[in-house]
């Protein structure tokens, strides 16, 4: 095998100073232990088991049992001497109902995390909401309603006032697109309903949760940084046709500005392709919205293709795809950078939360040699680089995933980690790309002086 390539130099010394490197997960996706100490089901564990919605029928019951191996993986994030751990918070774990009494008993295996990834000098970034709502909220009737927003308002200001001041980021929602149109109107993710409207009404909900989440964690005097995290992609019309320039900038519109533009500039894009607003809009509800953000979360994965060709006009995808099928296309993420950066005038500092790629992966004495893992690696902290140099503030990189997890609708198929799991002994391995990532952080470290 060729020797992976490092990163350059002029990479290196773009990102020596003001920038964290990290890994991410969520709760449902690696914890398992899902009745355990008092967790209560959310509606991603009704949505598993239920015949025909996740590939072989797949749940996240057990997944990484990361509940139970927690410190193993902690130790193994130090190992490859990560800053920053992104995790998320399983509010049934916490509040089995999302309404009424607290879980102690939930809310202590995050504390023990916390003060585990500190001992180890990890930075701990928490999200709120990574698509588990309590299934006894969706019997109330999930993000169609208004008092969910309140109820997600008392969580957050019940876990800043727990776990506040030992960590370094909240933020509020992961990707609240993939809720509202996945889960409202395409039915692929829990709860599984199929109403573009009521996925209009949704969006609208789980903005107005953050930003009345906001405004309680800071009554309650919480100085952590707070955020939210936005699935959003760079988006290439396939010709210079009207009509597909047409469909590029409706979907820019639906899927990047349709989250931006409520929270920095008071109101919900106006394109004539977009086919629903919300119905459930209340005077005032902008301006809780807008709540000012400490820093602004994004993920990246691939780039939007729009054709309204018949058959559609293919992406070149030069790079190839990932496992997913979704294009490598890296520059996507500089284009979507610096695009933000030239539309939205004063954003916050931006951490990339989320950034990786699917690949079937396998295990060979011992060993995972994942080169084109490595290789998309390399070319999207290049782009964040890229961008930096354009003026774009971006102070962190999570790589998406710590482990093989849960993906889903996917089951345990798709395989995102830098640590392969064997699923049916839990037995973890560094892949190739771990030990590059380990040693990128270091190189980087020393252009910094911090080796
Ligand atoms: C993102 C999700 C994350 C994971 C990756 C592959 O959309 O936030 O949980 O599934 O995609």
């Amino acid at each position: 095998m060729n020797e992976p390539i490092a990163l350059s130099a002029q990479t290196r010394a773009t990102l020596a100073r003001d920038f964290a490197w990290g890994v991410a997960t969520s709760a449902y996706q690696i914890e398992g232990a899902a009745a355990e100490d008092g967790r209560a089901p959310s509606i991603w564990d009704t949505f598993a088991h239920t015949p025909g919605k996740t590939v072989r029928g797949e749940t996240g019951d057990v997944a990484c049992d990361h509940y139970h191996r927690w410190q193993e993986d902690v130790a193994l994030m130090a190992e490859m001497g990560v800053d920053a751990y992104r995790f998320s918070i399983s509010w049934s774990r916490v509040q089995p109902l999302g309404h009424g009494a607290w879980n102690d008993a939930g809310l202590a295996f995050y504390d023990r995390l916390v003060d585990g990834l500190l001992a180890r000098g990890i930075q701990p970034s928490a999200t709120l909401y990574h698509w588990d709502l309590p299934q006894g909220l969706q019997d109330r009737g999930g993000w169609a309603s208004r008092d969910t927003c309140h109820r997600f308002a008392d969580y957050a200001e019940h876990i800043a006032r727990k776990l506040g001041d030992r960590l370094a980021t909240i933020s509020t929602h992961n990707e609240p697109w993939c809720t509202a149109t996945l889960g409202h109107a395409w039915g692929k993710f829990a709860p599984g309903d199929k109403d573009e409207a009521l996925a209009a009404d949704v969006s609208h909900h789980l903005l107005l949760s953050h930003g009345l989440a906001l405004q309680s964690m800071r009554a309650a005097g919480t100085r952590t940084p707070l955020g939210i995290v936005l699935n959003q992609s760079s988006v290439t019309a396939a010709t210079d046709s009207p009509a597909d320039v047409a469909r590029a900038a409706t979907e820019y519109a639906s899927f990047v500005r349709w989250y931006m533009e409520p929270i920095f500039q008071g109101g919900y894009p106006q394109d004539a392709g977009i086919a629903h607003y919300p119905r459930n809009v209340q005077p005032g509800d902008f301006a809780i919205i807008g709540q000012p953000l400490d820093f602004l979360g994004l993920n990246y994965y691939t780039r939007i293709w729009a054709s309204t060709a018949t058959p559609p006009v293919p992406s070149p995808n030069a790079l190839g795809v990932s496992d997913m099928g979704w294009e490598i296309y890296p520059q996507g993420l500089t284009e979507l950078l610096t695009g933000l950066h030239k539309r939205y005038m004063g954003l916050p500092p931006i951490y990339l939360m989320e950034n990786g790629m699917a690949n079937a992966d396998t295990l060979e004495d011992g060993r995972v040699h994942d080169a084109k893992r490595i290789d998309y690696m390399r070319r999207h902290i290049d782009a964040i680089a890229r961008a930096r140099e354009a003026g774009v503030d971006v102070r962190g990189f999570f790589y998406w995933s710590l482990l093989d997890n849960y993906e889903w609708d996917s089951g345990y198929d798709k395989r995102f980690g830098l640590v392969h799991v064997d699923y049916d002994t839990q037995q973890r391995t560094l892949k190739d790309s771990a030990l590059w990532y380990r040693d990128a952080m270091a190189s980087v470290r020393l252009e910094a002086g911090r080796g």
